[in-house]
């Protein structure tokens, strides 16, 4: 496993990292154990979460089994601003202070590496929200701050806040399917010293090749799960971008890679790119996947995929 500097902060984490979305949802408990323990063995020091994940089940998972587990040797990410309750969501000062400290507590530590604004907040000002992130951080609850899916336009205005904390990270979907923050939200960023690390790099699954077109969805995968499928099936399950897709076998074959390395291998080949964050619903997926670090892609596969996917690429 390779690692990556995060933007401007002192956080090295691996190219390849793990989320925790499905924890609850559709990933069974015993399997996502083991992939957190499969993670750690092969080198994946960065993990992902938030407040909102299973109404907070993923971070309390998190909290069980992350106990015993030396707390420096791995990096916490969490987030907040989906709702937790009828009554609680956003980024007001009051729910940043509220939600820290419930988040804190589920995961059964002190700090977290990196508290992220899980989307941007229309209702309440920024400054409110940048001020109340720079007290979390400078009371030692979190070591850095970054953001999810936030516009160039409200990137640049919380960069224009002066004394305040400035933002290490922004956390957008990005993936051979879904390039629209190349344009505009990662050269603002690195002008910035705010690195991406990067969510759904296979497309929930679409990349790995595994869903045909015209096909039911195998059971035991996301897209034949209810509880998590709805994204996936309004955004990136049609059957041109399944075909598509397929047609990206011999360009793996050709080059000994397996479908998932081949597409986490050229989301890494991004000079912006800090980690891409997987799911899995199992260990051996983890193993897969990581392979893909240090993994290089020449222009004329680059190329090649290019004129696969040209028809059903999102920008
Ligand atoms: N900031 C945000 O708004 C946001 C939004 C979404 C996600 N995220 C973060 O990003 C993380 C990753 O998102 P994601 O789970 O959608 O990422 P993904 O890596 O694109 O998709 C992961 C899913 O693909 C399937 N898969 C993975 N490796 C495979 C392999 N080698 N062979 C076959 N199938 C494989 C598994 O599902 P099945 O086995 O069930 O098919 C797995 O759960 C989340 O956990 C979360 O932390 C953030």
């Amino acid at each position: 496993m390779k690692y990556r500097k995060l933007g401007n902060s002192e956080l090295r984490i691996s190219e390849i990292s793990l989320g925790s979305w499905g924890i609850n949802e559709g990933v069974e408990r015993q399997n996502a154990e083991a992939c957190i323990y499969k993670a750690f063995d092969i080198g994946i020091n960065f993990i992902d979460t938030s407040n909102s994940y299973a109404a907070g089940g993923a971070e309390s998972f998190l909290g069980e089994v992350l106990q015993g587990i030396e707390r420096s040797s791995y990096i916490l990410a969490t987030k907040v601003f989906f709702p937790t309750s009828p009554s609680d969501r956003g980024l007001s000062a009051a729910q940043i202070k509220k939600q820290i400290d419930a988040s804190l507590n589920r995961l059964r530590t002190d700090y977290v590496d990196l508290y992220q604004c899980h989307r941007y907040d229309p209702d309440t000002p920024l400054e409110e929200t940048m001020t109340a992130l720079t007290e979390v951080v400078r009371q030692g609850k979190a070591r850095y701050i970054g953001f999810s899916e936030w516009s160039p336009e409200q990137i640049q205005s919380a960069l224009d806040i002066a004394d305040v904390e400035r933002f290490v990270s922004s956390q957008p979907q990005y993936s051979l399917l879904w390039r629209k923050p190349e344009a505009e939200v990662f050269p603002l960023c690195a002008a910035n010293g705010i690195g991406q690390i990067v969510w759904s790099p296979l497309a929930q699954g679409v990349l790995t090749g595994k869903y045909q077109p015209g096909q039911v969805p195998l059971p035991n995968s996301r897209a034949a799960n209810e509880k998590m499928n709805w994204y996936l099936l309004e955004e990136l399950f049609s059957d041109d971008t399944l075909t598509a897709v397929q047609k990206l076998k011999p360009i793996a074959q050709d080059l000994k890679l397996s479908m998932p390395q081949l597409a986490l291998a050229w989301v890494l080949g991004s000079e912006y790119v800090s980690s891409a964050i997987i799911g899995a619903s199992r260990p051996e997926q983890i193993v897969d996947n990581a392979a893909a670090s240090g993994v290089q892609l020449d222009r004329d596969v680059l190329a090649a995929i290019d004129q696969v996917l040209i028809s059903v690429v999102r920008k």
